[in-house]
Order: structure tokens, then C-alpha cells, then sequence
């Protein structure tokens, strides 16, 4: 019910305003972002590769409503790639790309010569791009473009969310030489009838899709926090013989930064999803969803400015 309720409210105007402007509000969120502009991201990344992490960067922004702001984030990307490579971390971070941040509710077309453009701008950066998976009825079109992309781009990763029914089949679609899956629960608020709503479900659905792509000939990128998942993440690694560079585990930046560091110590490879920039409110209110400690902490943290 209150996870429900913090997603919808993630899509409400009346509900951001009385949110961004809480007392207090910045510090609270740069638990979870990594600041406002490139240099912020760009100091967080060179922090969490000299601690042998990897790095996805995401820019804040989604629901992109004209061409020129698509246009802007685009530009953003390319000068955020470009600084990656400037300071020679295209090896160790790459980014995260959300469609509707480059005018995908506009036009299906546009976002695909958009991120075209985004991975274009990565090659030369010598990284990759992940499409973020977002909202429902957007998953057919961004697997369409992601399809259209690797055309050119074979490495641009997939994001699946085990809380989508066909979550499987799109696993087993995906899990082919050379191609980037990230496996994730799913933040959005969805109907039953094309999400499993039972939490028990999602876990089920999220171990089948694991054991698809694990025991498939792509490269799987675990994202999960949750001890048990990485615990048969591991179990799966053994017994199908994947070495620690043919799989990668993700997390969110500000969550288990302690689970973090212990994978990668005992040598696995781990990649930290961090985004910065000023449209910081969807992606926090689905944070908060996701854990009632994180909400406990926002609401002590306003109540004692
Ligand atoms: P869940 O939230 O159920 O937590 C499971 C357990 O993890 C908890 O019971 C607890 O033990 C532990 N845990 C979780 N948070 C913790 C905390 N703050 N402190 C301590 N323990 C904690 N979604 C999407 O729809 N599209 C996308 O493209 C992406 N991309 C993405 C990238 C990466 C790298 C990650 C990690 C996640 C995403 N997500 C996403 C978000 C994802 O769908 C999901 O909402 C969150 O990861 C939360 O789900 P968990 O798997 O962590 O489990």
C-alpha cells in the first residue's frame, strides 16, 4: 500500500513541490545522488573505481516533453562522455540511458537517433550505454530500439524487470553471445495483469530469469540488494562455471555501500548505478518506495531541521 502510494505520488506535481522544497531535502537526497552537475558525478566516480568498483552513470531526467529538452540531455550526455574519457575512466564507468529522456513519449524515431547519438558518443569515449527499463507501456518500444541499436552498437546493455509476467521469455530472447542484461525487480508502479503485484513473486520470477541468463551466453548484470538473490547469484556462478568477469553484480549508489565493497574484495565485479543532476525527484520517491527505513529516515531527517 505505501510502496503503491509513494509511486504514485512520484508522478504528482502537487506532491514533488512539497517534497523539493522540504527543509532539509538536498541532504537527504545526496544519500542516494551523487549531486547536481558533471563534476560531482565525475569526483563520486573517481572515488568508487580507486575502490576497484565500476561505475553507471545516470543523468537525472525522464518524461522528456519536447524535442529541445531531449536535445539537451543529449548534449549533457556527450559532454559527460567525454570528460569520462578526458580523465581516463571510460574503462571503468559507462552510462545509463532512460528513452523517455530523449523524447521517447514523443516520438518513438527520435529517441532511437538520440541514443544513437548517446552511444556514438560512448564509443568514442571507449564505454557503453545501458537502456534503463522505465514504466509498462513503455517496455515493447524500448526493446524495439534497443534491437534497432545493436545493429551498430552490440554491446548497448537491456535492463528486465522480473516483475513483468513475460520477464522469462524476454530473458531467454536476450541471453545470446555478447549480449548485456540487467536483471532488476522493477521501481514502477504496474497493473497485475502485466506485473506480478506479491513480492514472493517477484523474487521467484527474478531466480528464473537468473538461472536463463546464467546458464545463457550473454554477459548478465545482477542488480539486486537483496542478500538472498546475490547469495543464488553466486550459487549460480559455481555451477555454471562463469568466471568473475563474465558477470557482474549492481547496486544502487548510497544502498549497501558495505555489501559493495565485500563482493568486490573476494573478486567479483561489481557496478555502482550513480546518477546525479537536478531532476533528482522521480528517481528518490521510487527510493523511498522501495524501503519504509529509507521514508523513517526522510521524515526524521525534515523533522529535525
Ligand atoms: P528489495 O528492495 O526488495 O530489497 C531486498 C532486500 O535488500 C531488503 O530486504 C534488504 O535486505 C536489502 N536492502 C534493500 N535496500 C537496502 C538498504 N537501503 N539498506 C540495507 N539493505 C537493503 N528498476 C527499473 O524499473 N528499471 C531500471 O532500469 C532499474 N535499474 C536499476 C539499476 C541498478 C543498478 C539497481 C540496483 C536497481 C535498478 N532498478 C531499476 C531498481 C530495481 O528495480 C529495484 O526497485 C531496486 O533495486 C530495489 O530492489 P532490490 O532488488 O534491491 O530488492
Amino acid at each position: 500500500m505505501l510502496r503503491q502510494a509513494l509511486l504514485v505520488a512520484s508522478r504528482s506535481g502537487g506532491v514533488r513541490k512539497i517534497v523539493e522544497t522540504a527543509p532539509g531535502i538536498r541532504q537527504v537526497v545526496r544519500r542516494f545522488i551523487a549531486g547536481e552537475t558533471i563534476d560531482d558525478a565525475l569526483a563520486v566516480t573517481q572515488r568508487l573505481t580507486a575502490e576497484n568498483l565500476l561505475v553507471t552513470l545516470d543523468v537525472l531526467g525522464e518524461d522528456t516533453s519536447s524535442e529541445r529538452m531531449a536535445e539537451q540531455i543529449v548534449e549533457h550526455y556527450t559532454e559527460l562522455l567525454k570528460r569520462l574519457a578526458d580523465h581516463g575512466l571510460g574503462s571503468r564507468a559507462e552510462v545509463s540511458l532512460k528513452l523517455t529522456a530523449v523524447g521517447q513519449a514523443l516520438d518513438e524515431r527520435l529517441a532511437l537517433d538520440n541514443a544513437r547519438r548517446v552511444c556514438t558518443a560512448a564509443r568514442s569515449a571507449g564505454t557503453t550505454v545501458t537502456l534503463d527499463m522505465e514504466d509498462h507501456t513503455t517496455v515493447e518500444s524500448t526493446l524495439r530500439i534497443l534491437h534497432e541499436l545493436r545493429g551498430d552498437f552490440p554491446d548497448v546493455g537491456a535492463v528486465i524487470q522480473s516483475y513483468l509476467r513475460r520477464a522469462e521469455e524476454y530473458c531467454a530472447d536476450l541471453a545470446y553471445e555478447g549480449s548485456r542484461v540487467r536483471l532488476c525487480k522493477g521501481a514502477y508502479a504496474a497493473p497485475e495483469s502485466v506485473a506480478f503485484g506479491d513480492e514472493d513473486e517477484v523474487d521467484k520470477s527474478y531466480v528464473r530469469c537468473m538461472k536463463v541468463l546464467m546458464a545463457g551466453r550473454g554477459y548478465p548484470m545482477l542488480a539486486t540488494h537483496d542478500p538472498r538473490l546475490i547469495e543464488i547469484a553466486g550459487a549460480l556462478a559455481v555451477l555454471h562455471d562463469r568466471d568473475p568477469d563474465t558477470f557482474e553484480y549492481q547496486m544502487l549508489y548510497g544502498i549497501r555501500p558495505q555489501e559493495q565493497r565485500r563482493l568486490a574484495e573476494q573478486g567479483d565485479q561489481v557496478r555502482v548505478y550513480v546518477a546525479y543532476g537536478s531532476e533528482w525527484y522521480g528517481y528518490f520517491m521510487r527510493r523511498l518506495a522501495e524501503r519504509p527505513a529509507n521514508l523513517a529516515f526522510f521524515l526524521r531527517s525534515v523533522a529535525s531541521k
